[in-house]
């Protein structure tokens, strides 16, 4: 038996691996999740099933038990064979456009550094803008402030609205946010804009926001998709960024910590470095990227084995993320029906993640009541769920300010959300409020 080509830790049979996955099989692949919990944020950390672990552990031990072949012979061709999965999965034109790194951070820090080389060598000039949405990421913000605020360039947030009602408001926001921008001649020479958003979560139009970019003269374009791919269609020619990132860790049932960043082939793509230099510096990102210096390069070669995975589940990849969205629609309207509450945004714009409004009587007043409600749930009901604040907005009477970012995976199940439905109306119908939470 090939170690890499081994049986999978839940296929006893080995046929099994290209039948249909059974409900039994499913819940062996998830059984390490700690079974008290109603875990509904995929969201954050994603989920990976016991056979990709299996193959992450062959990988380690193929590594361990000959480094000097694994490194010579096995390494490269490795890593090639999942950026060229990758390059099929996103409709990228050339391999070579696809590098693969750990996380949606370590791809923003690439092209936030190879910005702030432009502010230094003198093509951009203090001043120059790099446009983010005021709901990106934070760490990704973190990022900005780190290397363009530090460079002198100036930072432009766009405001959204949230609840967001169409794609049109996020449309015209965006449009009013890049003209003030460009007011007295400020050149954007880089615009950050999430695939979908973590907290409040919502897809957003990034073909229209592109096209709009590209019409009023933004030098380069990055889309942070870091819960894209596994949960909505990525095609990054269709799209038009100059650089696309996804994390496989989320959706796409990888372990952690791996994710892709897309560079669409351009005169200065070879000015693009890791920002962890090692023997392969100057050989291209992608090559750069495949070694950053001795580490556990397992969760980067694990993709060929997911894509069988997903196989065996009916209508593959697109299938789960149809049912994954659908589900959570379904689970949201449930709870805000059983809450008197509301989406946050249209069903349109839900991914395989939706926010639901929660009762304005739990007193959500900050980020910090957020923190403690979610605690709470946790700790006293056993689930685990992301509560976002919503700041008032003047004039607003009782607006609600709390809302649960619920997730859907294939491992969920209906009582995971009947559990958050029951804990908050327990909450509710027990006169609690975030006020009486402990610090
Ligand atoms: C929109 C967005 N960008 C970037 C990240 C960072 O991802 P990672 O921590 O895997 O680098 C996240 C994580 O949730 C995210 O939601």
């Amino acid at each position: 038996m090939s170690l890499i080509n081994g049986t999978t830790a839940t296929a006893e049979d080995p046929d099994s691996k290209s039948k249909p996955i059974t409900p039994w099989e499913l819940r062996t692949e998830f059984s390490h999740h700690d079974p008290t919990i109603a875990r509904i944020n995929n969201g954050s950390f994603g989920c990976c099933p016991a056979s990709i672990m299996a193959a992450q552990q062959r990988y380690q031990l193929l590594f361990l038990r000959q480094p000097d072949y694994f490194y010579f012979h096995t390494l490269k061709p490795s890593i090639l064979r999942t950026r060229l999965l990758i390059q099929t999965l996103i409709n990228a034109d050339n391999v070579d456009e696809v590098s693969i790194v750990d996380n949606a951070t370590t791809a923003a820090a690439i092209v936030l550094q190879h910005t702030t080389w432009s502010f230094f060598s003198s093509l951009f000039q203090a001043g120059d803008a790099v446009l983010i949405l005021h709901y990106a990421y934070g760490a990704v913000k973190k990022s900005v402030q780190a290397y363009i605020s530090r460079a002198g360039g100036h930072v432009i947030e766009v405001h959204l609205p949230f609840p967001v009602k169409s794609s049109s408001e996020i449309v015209s926001e965006f449009r009013k946010a890049l003209q003030m921008g460009k007011a007295n001649g400020r050149k954007i020479r880089l615009a950050v804009i999430d695939h979908i958003t973590s907290m409040p979560s919502v897809i957003i139009p990034v073909k229209e926001l592109v096209r709009m970019c590209r019409d009023e003269g933004v030098d380069r374009i990055f889309i942070d998709g870091a819960h894209a791919i596994g949960n909505v269609e990525i095609d990054v020619k269709d799209i038009g960024a100059d650089f696309y990132t996804s994390n496989l860790h989320k959706w796409m049932f990888c372990p952690p910590a791996v994710a892709f960043l897309y560079c669409k082939m351009c005169d200065d793509l070879s000015d693009l470095h890791h920002p962890v230099v090692s023997h392969e510096y100057g050989n291209g990102l992608a090559i750069e990227s495949s070694w950053t210096g001795t580490r556990d390069y397992s969760p980067q070669l694990v993709l060929p084995e997911v894509m069988e995975f997903l196989s065996r589940f009916d209508g593959g990849i697109e299938g789960i993320m149809r049912r994954n969205h659908e589900t959570v629609v379904e689970m949201a309207q449930m709870l805000v029906e059983a809450w008197g509450t509301e989406l946050g945004a249209p069903p349109e714009m839900c991914s395989s993640m939706a926010m639901v409004g929660m009762p304005v009587c739990l007193g959500v007043t900050s980020g910090s009541d957020a923190l403690k409600l979610r605690k709470h749930l946790r700790e006293c009901f056993k689930v685990e769920v992301p509560i976002y604040y919503r700041a008032l907005v003047e004039g607003e009477i009782d607006p609600i300010t709390g809302y649960a970012r619920i997730s859907h995976q294939v491992y969920n199940v209906v009582e995971d959300y009947y559990r958050l439905r029951d804990a908050v109306n327990k909450l509710v119908k027990d006169g609690f409020t975030c006020a009486l939470l402990y610090k």
